[in-house]
């Protein structure tokens, strides 16, 4: 049977549900390949439903085995069953309240999209978000039907677990009560062999929580770093947010087959095992601080996203944006606050400009979707949290903080939408934020333009604003930017206290009495100013300023916001990059100068340091080439950028030498931010000086290291260099590790000298360890080889060919993970013809497959435009 073609579904046709759930009381007898789901749900009538009051429910890969209302059997005459649910009809219902009884089988171990009830390794767990429960048994699947859950889990297993607090264990089975309404979607089950390490926090008003960690036998003593992040964000919520816990128990499950990085489930995290497990020998400090970042997210979403969920999943960004910017609060405060925004920044531009800028663009709230999976994006996540910052920057912190209050305090226990969100905002601050309700409505990348100039004394600054047009939206509104900024002269002092513009129409101007702004900051009139536009990247904007290399060197010698110190940094080598590849004029030899004197200042934090000698990716010029109106070649970028890269070896030789020497941070290993920030600076000098050819150090370091990130580092250098013995070694030292193999597999390619990777990619797919149906594995070797441009983009088309192959493969097994890595074609219209012309002949077989998953053929269909 052909499924029919999915029809998209629209925000505007929201309709309230026609039931509500009063509570839920399921079981499972849990077997491997027939699990049986026993639902008792009481529903009534909702005074807010609109419909004819037929009751509908979700329901997919469901043999049912029975139905009962009021304890009364349906037979198949009273309900109408469809592959996507159940309904009953209006008349068939005995009133206003009533209970449902389903039981119904499933299979958790033929389950590979990894949604639902999966097993993995021989446990059993789920995921649920987005709608994953109506694999589970016949429910309203979604997130306004909120309800208190019991639950009874019957296995020979030895750990049994569920949401809420237990409510009693016997030989075989546990039960356990969640007290607090919640959506399906944050049901969650795990049954398996598992350890806990354990330990206990106490709540500002003295609740006493058990606190554990799950993991496979093993893996235990991989555990004290998520423990030691879960603490902390429980303190930090307390103090910052004044957000308690709410339970008496809080359990986080480490699972190696998992699509996302970890999921929120009331009581019951799960986690992807790579954001839980890590010992130094393991993990690399970047490892401990995903950790330490997604550990705090999934604490901090029990009360923005749990105790306050979203009404529809058009409201998506109401819980992700914000907890994304919480997590991003919490991280800044807990390492430095300016490396960790250069930090977001980067991955923001990286992941979420590219989106915004191509196809896949769609606002922070989208109108419609076909596949909700599919918009689990960066644009919901990252901008929807730029979003955040910036309401936080226009109102000020004491009006965030008491808005805040006043959101959990109206609609604890409710499913929200934005509109309720600037509500409080608005009713907090007496502000009008309709302007800035455009940020969730219109996608695109706002361009901003600066110009400046003095006559007459008087200094005048005019910002500009444009807003691209995206896919479906081809006329925008201006936009609300908040512009923070300050001014230098050419000496480098600041001449204007630090202020923000608000840009809230196509132009905004600003003038000020030069003499004056001289005479406040006790500095001789200047003859020109330097801007310093947009500090701490106080919107997510592009912006173009006039500036000149020697206005960038100036900032990035003195600018007084650390930001837009490295940000000048950043352009300078960016622009080295374009006018390398475009064949211009540059002085790039002043301006590794001037890097390696802000790599040398030792009153600046290594990581910092380190951040600066760092060049933007390939995938960054590429952009940057567009961006001039060129056609960027792959190939000659990652030669390029292989050729900056050692030319700054070789004129910051000693320099880099004296970097790497200084900041060994000694044989103890500690992932706190100031040993990690050594290591970042002296892994970065290390990487520089490898790419001069010359692999002594790197070879030395790969010998001796102590811990994961040193070793990756020289390894990363070595097969940088062309030497695959380190490798074979590499291998079999850790052929056992999971986590550790899924790094060799990357590195392997992403690494690899350009014209190696695509083969080496290929022979890896053959490796006896080389499981494609773990994501995590899948994403090191196939998303490795789609994001090392000049494999990918090999002018044979091989590279489109090998992903392509693997991503149909895997979406008739797992379509969620493989539409989210279809991205990678995203930014095909930035390429020559010819190589336009193998992508979408790709896209086109892609599209053809036989069954192919609404996923993937909706992610195609967009891309392709
Ligand atoms: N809510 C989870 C988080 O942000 C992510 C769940 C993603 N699930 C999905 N099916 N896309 O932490
Ligand atoms: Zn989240």
């Amino acid at each position: 049977m052909k499924d029919a073609v999915p029809q998209p579904i629209h925000l505007v046709d929201y309709r309230p549900p026609s039931h509500l759930v009063e509570d839920v009381h399921l079981t499972f007898r849990l077997s491997p390949k027939g699990t049986r789901v026993i639902a008792k749900i009481r529903f009534r009538a909702n005074p807010e439903g609109l419909d004819e009051g037929n009751l509908r429910l979700d329901g997919e890969n469901l043999r049912l085995i029975s139905l009962s209302l009021n304890g009364h059997p349906l037979t198949a005459l009273d309900y109408l069953l469809t592959p996507q649910g159940l309904t009953i009809p209006a008349e068939r219902l005995p009133g206003p309240a009533f209970t449902l009884c389903s039981e119904v089988e499933i299979d958790p171990e033929a389950n590979t999209a990894l949604e639902g009830l999966y097993t993995s390794n021989g446990m059993f767990c789920t995921q649920c978000e987005a709608e994953g429960f109506r694999k589970i048994t016949f429910y309203p699947d979604r997130p306004d039907v909120m309800a208190p859950f019991t639950v009874r889990i019957e296995s020979d297993l030895p750990v049994l677990l569920s949401n809420g607090n237990p409510l009693a264990s016997g030989e075989g089975w546990a039960e356990w009560h969640d007290p607090w309404p919640k959506p399906a979607y944050l049901f969650a089950l795990v049954a398996g062999d598992l350890v806990a390490q354990s330990d206990r926090f106490t709540t500002a008003s003295g609740r006493d929580v058990a606190l554990n960690i799950w993991v496979r036998p093993g893996d235990e003593d991989r555990c004290d770093y998520a423990m030691d992040a879960l603490k902390r964000s429980m303190a930090w919520d307390e103090q910052v947010y004044g957000r308690e816990y709410d339970l008496d128990i809080f359990n986080i499950v480490a699972v190696d087959d998992f699509n996302m990085g970890a999921m929120e489930n009331k009581g019951l995290n799960i986690f992807n095992s790579k954001y839980v497990l890590a010992s130094p020998e393991t993990a690399t400090d970047r490892d401990y601080d995903w950790i330490e970042g997604i550990v705090a997210h999934e604490y901090f979403h029990n009360w923005t996203g749990n105790r306050i969920t979203c009404r529809d999943w058009f409201q998506l960004c109401l819980k992700e944006g914000l907890t994304v910017f919480r997590d991003q609060q919490f991280s800044a405060d807990m390492r430095s606050a300016p490396v960790k925004r250069i930090e977001d920044v980067l991955q923001l531009r990286a992941r979420q400009f590219r989106e915004d800028g191509g196809p896949l663009a769609h606002p922070v709230r989208p109108e419609s979707y076909v596949e909700i999976n599919n918009f689990y994006t960066a644009t919901v996540y990252e901008k929807g949290a730029e979003l955040i910052r910036m309401l936080r920057e226009l109102v000020g912190p004491d009006a965030y903080a008491a808005a805040l209050d006043e959101y959990f305090a109206r609609h604890d226990g409710q499913a929200c939408t934005i509109e309720d969100w600037l509500q409080v905002f608005e009713d907090v601050t007496q502000r009008d934020l309709s302007q800035f309700k455009r940020w969730y409505t219109q996608a695109g990348t706002p361009r901003v333009s600066a110009e400046w100039h003095i006559a007459d004394g008087t200094l005048s600054l005019t910002l500009r604003q444009e807003v691209p047009a995206t896919p479906g939206q081809p006329l925008k509104e201006p936009a609300l930017i908040p512009v923070r900024l300050g001014m230098l002269t050419p000496e480098g002092a600041e001449i204007l206290p630090d202020m923000v513009i608000e840009l809230d129409s196509p132009e905004v101007s600003r003038s000020w009495d030069l003499a004056d702004l001289a005479q406040a900051a006790g500095v001789s009139v200047p003859q020109r100013v330097i801007p310093s536009l947009l500090r701490g990247f106080s919107a997510p904007v592009v912006l173009d300023a006039a500036l000149t290399p020697e206005d960038r060197a100036v900032l990035l010698a003195h600018d007084g916001d650390p930001f837009n110190r490295w940000e000048a940094g950043r352009r300078l080598l960016r622009e080295a990059l374009v006018a390398d590849l475009a064949q211009t004029r540059f002085d790039t030899a002043g301006v590794i100068e001037a890097l390696g004197h802000a790599a040398g200042d030792t009153h600046l934090d290594p990581a910092f340091r380190a951040l600066v000698l760092s060049l933007p990716s390939e995938d960054d010029i590429a952009q940057a080439i567009c961006d001039i109106g060129l056609v960027p070649d792959p190939v000659a970028i990652a030669d390029a950028h292989r050729a900056l890269s050692a030319r700054m070896g070789a004129a910051l030789g000693p320099l880099l030498q004296r970097l790497y020497a200084e900041n060994d941070p000694g044989p103890a290993y500690s992932p706190a931010a100031e040993d990690a920030g050594k290591r970042a600076l002296r892994n970065t000098a290390l990487r520089l000086l490898s790419l001069t050819g010359d692999l002594t150090l790197a070879r030395a370091q790969f010998e001796n290291a102590r811990n994961m990130t040193d070793q990756v580092a020289a390894l990363s250098c070595l097969i940088a260099g062309g030497e695959t013995e380190a490798a074979a070694r590499f291998e079999a030292q850790w052929q056992g590790d999971r986590l550790v193999m899924d790094k060799w597999f990357m590195l392997q390619i992403a690494q690899a000298p350009r014209d190696m990777a695509l083969d080496r990619a290929k022979a890896l797919t053959e490796h006896p360890l080389f499981d494609w149906k773990n994501p995590n594995r899948f994403r090191s070797v196939i998303g490795a080889l789609g994001q090392t441009p000049a494999a990918f983009h090999d002018p044979s088309g091989a590279g489109y060919r090998f992903v392509a192959d693997w991503l149909i493969r895997l979406d008739g097994l797992n379509p969620q993970t493989a539409a989210r890595m279809s991205t990678l074609f995203e930014t095909w219209r930035r390429y020559d013809a010819d190589r336009q012309e193998l992508i979408r002949a790709e896209l086109e077989r892609i599209a053809a497959t036989e069954g192919l998953s609404r996923d993937m053929s909706e992610m195609v269909a967009r891309i392709s435009g």
